[in-house]
């Protein structure tokens, strides 16, 4: 039987388990960063994987659930923070719908905290980027509703905060033909208006998973192609400003599996407090006969210049990064 993961280092892949003892459920996810402690929030898929047609599996939605950390290691289960609805099949997040790739930033100057997710019907058709928000990092969130940004199809998604307090929903547009970059109202609960079209490719050649980070002083972004839940190369690209020309640099993973992003999926890329150059690359290997059994892929990121680096490590800790 294979050997648990307890907390000791970041063994990519294996079973990783909170400090319950239980499998930790935060998938697709993204991490936020609040006085010391580290919040991560991802979908919970614990329950039964159902085959609908067409390459289609899925779990009815449990909810969005967050886990507490101040050393990335050990993870307290804080609960389903965004609950699935039970009882309106008109609701975004009723059951029988999907909720995917949660992410959460802080706005001071509203003191709340706001998450986007994509929200859609079991068939991927209704494309939308929903919003909720909290007055604690661990909630309750309160739904508000969601949109197509910018009257346009949104798809996986990501948030990026800049360090100017302006905020950015990044994600998957046009039948994944492209990938818009909207920036945020101030209060971060709508689109001010300003966005791009990134990466116009050939339609059902595009990118999803966005994962964007900051490293001297200029913008970078990993990203999947798309083929469902199989996987894929990973590609990353930089740009000067958010909504500036994004260059593709290539696959920043090395050595073997490169091709399959070590047969995960990215979906955040979490900088390392004091540590300039360093990030955790965080991946999803999705198990799409049993999606709750889906693993995490956590790996170390490093920037020489604007080069990316991402290598496979059976174990590891942060000392790699001293
Ligand atoms: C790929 C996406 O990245 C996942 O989040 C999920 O939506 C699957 N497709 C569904 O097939």
């Amino acid at each position: 039987m294979e050997r648990p993961g307890v907390g000791e280092c970041f063994e990519p892949g294996k079973v990783w388990l909170d400090v319950a003892g239980a499998p930790i459920q935060a998938h697709g996810g993204g991490i936020l960063y609040d006085c010391g402690t580290y919040y991560w929030f991802g979908e919970n898929k614990d329950g039964e994987t159902k085959f609908v047609a067409n390459e289609v599996h899925r779990v009815d939605v449990v909810g969005i659930s967050c886990y507490s950390s101040r050393d990335l290691l050990h993870w307290k289960h804080e609960g389903v923070v965004l609950p699935a609805n039970m009882d309106d099949p008109a609701h975004d997040l009723h059951v029988s719908k999907v909720a995917e790739r949660p992410k959460v930033i802080y706005n001071a100057a509203t003191r709340q905290y706001v998450m986007w997710l994509h929200v859609d019907t079991y068939k991927y058709e209704y494309a939308r980027a929903g919003v909720a928000v909290s007055d604690a990092p661990t909630g309750p969130y309160r739904y508000l509703g969601s949109s197509r940004p910018n009257d346009a199809e949104s798809r996986d998604m990501t948030v990026f905060q800049d360090d100017d307090g302006s905020a950015y929903l990044i994600y998957s547009s046009e039948r994944h033909s492209t990938l818009h970059i909207s920036r945020l109202t101030p209060d971060y609960l709508g689109q001010s208006g300003q966005f791009i079209r990134a990466f116009v490719t050939r339609p059902l050649n595009g990118r999803e998973a966005p994962a964007v980070f900051m490293h001297d002083g200029h913008y970078f972004m990993v990203s999947s192609g798309c083929t469902g839940w199989d996987a894929n190369p990973a590609e990353y690209a930089m740009a000067r400003s958010m909504l500036g020309e994004w260059q593709v640099l290539g696959d920043p993973c090395c050595g073997p599996d490169h091709e399959t992003t070590f047969h995960a999926q990215s979906t955040f890329v979490l900088p390392m407090p004091g540590r300039p150059g360093c990030f955790i690359f965080m991946a999803d290997r999705w198990q799409k006969e049993n999606l709750r059994d889906s693993r995490y892929v956590w790996l170390p990121l490093r920037m020489s210049g604007s080069h990316a680096t991402i290598a496979w490590h059976d174990r590891w800790d942060c000392s790699v990064f001293a």
